[in-house]
């Protein structure tokens, strides 16, 4: 079966990788998104263990179309009927890309007459529509002439990590917390320090990948358990197996610092939320003067630490350069991975503390730009 998942776009190798990782599968990488083929037990096993994927779509259909009249008969014959129990209710959601005579309202409303005829021709049966809260969720895509069609096993997506009770107003997403993580290269038994922890998203990241911790098995939903073509059984079986190929929590060399001790609090929080209290150490401290609290040498430093004015930098330019110089005192032959949204500024700092640029990658944090930038000392 094919399926896609998406995720944050210019992270799509790191998903791939993960998903050739978890499945022993080649994955192709495309914008926000990756194409694999799996059984339904690997679908749910990405979505019980994945950290990197947003949501899993089994793939309906992918053709190219010329207009509406195309996207109504490829979804006609699209062979639905396995995919809806007759008393579940379903929605269209649609993205469109490029230039089309409709909307992404039109798409929807399309794909979703096409889905209640071909359902009701087969079955005599109508099916019923539930925007809010339905059991079966379709995403149409069009891009270009390029047609998409797939089911949700998601439901929300899986960067809202379980753990996450204290939110921090600057905060990372958990996927590019973890993405940020394997771009460094960071293995677990390395030591890793982040400097600017805020709510704890990349030490906690770190922690549940380093003790085989699956987020989704703790999602209080998958959409995976409305979907008739899963049984449960398999489900319930994998769930447990997984469960027991977790680790105890054990102190690991994982270390967060912050200044702010209202941050601090919330990442004691949200670790005892992820089951990991005791696992990293929280330091209340200066960046500025991370020699004061650290020898860590060749350490794996990964951080996102403030940017503009609203978190309080008037001068990010000097503020950056003594993190920095800070950070190569402390650990002398560390690896730096640095989200910032201003590289220049930061490729300036990098290199008036020491530090020599390896790589840069844009990533879309929503409708922002931000760059993960990684340098040796
Ligand atoms: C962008 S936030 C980090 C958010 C974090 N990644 C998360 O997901 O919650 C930047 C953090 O840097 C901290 N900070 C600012 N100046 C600092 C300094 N001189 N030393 C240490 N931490 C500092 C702020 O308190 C804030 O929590």
């Amino acid at each position: 079966m094919r399926f896609f998942a998406t995720t944050v776009t210019g992270l799509e190798d790191i998903a791939a990788a993960e998903v050739s990782r978890l499945l022993g599968v080649g994955a192709v990488a495309d914008v926000s998104k990756v194409f694999f083929e799996a059984s339904l037990e690997g679908c749910a096993l990405l979505n019980y263990s994945s950290k990197s994927l947003n949501k899993i779509y089994l793939l309906v259909t992918r053709c190219e179309v010329e207009g509406l009249a195309d996207v109504d008969s490829v979804v006609g014959s699209a062979g639905l009927v396995e995919l809806i129990d007759r008393e579940q209710s379903f929605a269209v959601r649609a993205e469109r890309h490029g230039t089309h005579a409709f909307t992404s309202m039109d798409l929807a409303a399309s794909v979703g007459r096409a889905i209640i005829e071909s359902y009701r021709s087969v079955t005599g049966v109508r099916l019923k529509v539930n925007l809010n809260d339905p059991d079966v969720e379709f995403l149409a895509i069009l891009r270009d002439r390029d047609f998409i069609l797939g089911v949700n096993t998601t439901g929300v997506s899986l960067h809202r990590r379980y753990y996450r009770v204290r939110h921090h107003r600057a905060g990372l997403s958990p996927t590019v917390a973890h993405s940020m993580l394997m771009v460094s290269g960071w293995r677990p038994g390395e030591p890793l320090l982040d400097p600017f922890c805020g709510s704890g998203t990349i030490p906690i990241e770190a922690a549940m990948h380093a003790l085989n911790i699956h987020p989704g098995l703790r999602m209080e939903t998958l959409a995976l358990r409305r979907l008739r073509i899963f049984s449960p059984e398999m489900l319930d079986e994998l769930a447990e197996r997984l469960r027991g190929e977790e680790e105890r929590p054990r102190p690991l060399e994982i270390t967060g610092l912050d200044a702010s001790p209202k941050s601090l609090a919330d990442a004691e929080e949200n670790l005892e939320r992820a089951g990991l209290k005791g696992c990293v150490r929280l330091v209340l401290g200066d960046a500025l003067s991370l020699e004061k609290h650290f020898n860590m040498p060749s350490s794996r430093i990964v951080c996102n630490p403030p940017f503009g004015v609203r978190m309080g930098l008037r001068d990010p330019q000097r503020f950056y350069t003594i993190a920095f110089a800070s950070m190569k005192r402390a650990s002398p032959g560390a690896t730096l991975t640095v989200i910032v949204s201003k590289p220049v500024v930061v490729f300036r700092a990098l290199e008036e503390a020491g530090w020599t640029v390896t790589g840069e990658r844009k990533v879309m944090l929503g409708s922002i730009a931000g760059y993960i930038i990684s340098a040796t000392s």
